[in-house]
């Protein structure tokens, strides 16, 4: 792996970050199947995502490079409205193309789980397009175990895709319980 000569700095993102943020996701949307969205989203709507995020304190992270640009972002999302979900989160973790296999997906998974237990969250799950090796791979760093398959549940690109899940255990337990 090559390291960058500047490296991008991690830092919690603010909300003018979103037209970065959301260039990132937008060309992932197009280009690939990491999300499987078809349409681009607007900027209205990623800083709508942005300010739920810091209501509900769900940390969202940027990759900041030495131009000011966002090289790449990461977050934790609410897992599922049901009220007995709500010490799991799903992660978001992209990186820009020109940037990615330099170490900065590394950067930014890292804070997230501090930030996850710091909330009181017991679990991260990370749904992954199964073909998505470099993904399967960094989640794998940080402790994330391969908990399920699920097969054909997405299509994208006149194609069936496979879902691998991947869960990540947390130190933090809800209130009032005490660990076994
Ligand atoms: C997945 C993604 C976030 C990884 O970020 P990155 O900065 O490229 O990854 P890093 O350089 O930090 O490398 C992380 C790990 O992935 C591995 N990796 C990176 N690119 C890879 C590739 N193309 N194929 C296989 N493994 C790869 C690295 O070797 C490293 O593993 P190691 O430490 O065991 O050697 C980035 O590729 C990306 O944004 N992809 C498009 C969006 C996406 O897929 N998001 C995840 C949705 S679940």
């Amino acid at each position: 792996m090559t390291t960058a000569v500047h490296s991008p700095t991690i830092r919690p993102a603010r909300r003018d970050d979103c037209p970065g943020i959301l260039a990132i996701y937008n060309h992932a949307v197009a280009h690939t199947t990491a999300s499987y969205d078809y349409e681009p989203r607007t900027l209205e709507q990623r800083q709508e995502w942005f300010d739920a995020h810091q209501r509900d304190d769900f940390a969202i992270f940027v990759a900041e490079a030495a131009t000011g640009d966002v090289a790449g972002w990461s977050a934790l999302n609410r897992y599922h409205d049901r009220f007995g979900y709500r010490f799991t989160s799903e992660n978001s973790v992209y990186v820009a193309e020109s940037w990615r296999g330099q170490g900065i997906g590394k950067m930014l998974m890292a804070p997230l789980i501090p930030a996850a237990e710091a909330r009181g969250l017991h679990s991260i799950i990370a749904a992954i397009d199964a073909a998505n090796s470099a993904s399967i791979r960094l989640h794998a760093g940080f402790g994330f175990e391969h908990v399920g398959l699920f097969r054909q549940v997405g299509y994208k690109f006149d194609r069936w895709l496979d879902v691998a899940y991947m869960e990540r255990i947390l130190r933090g337990y809800p209130p009032g319980t005490t660990p076994a």
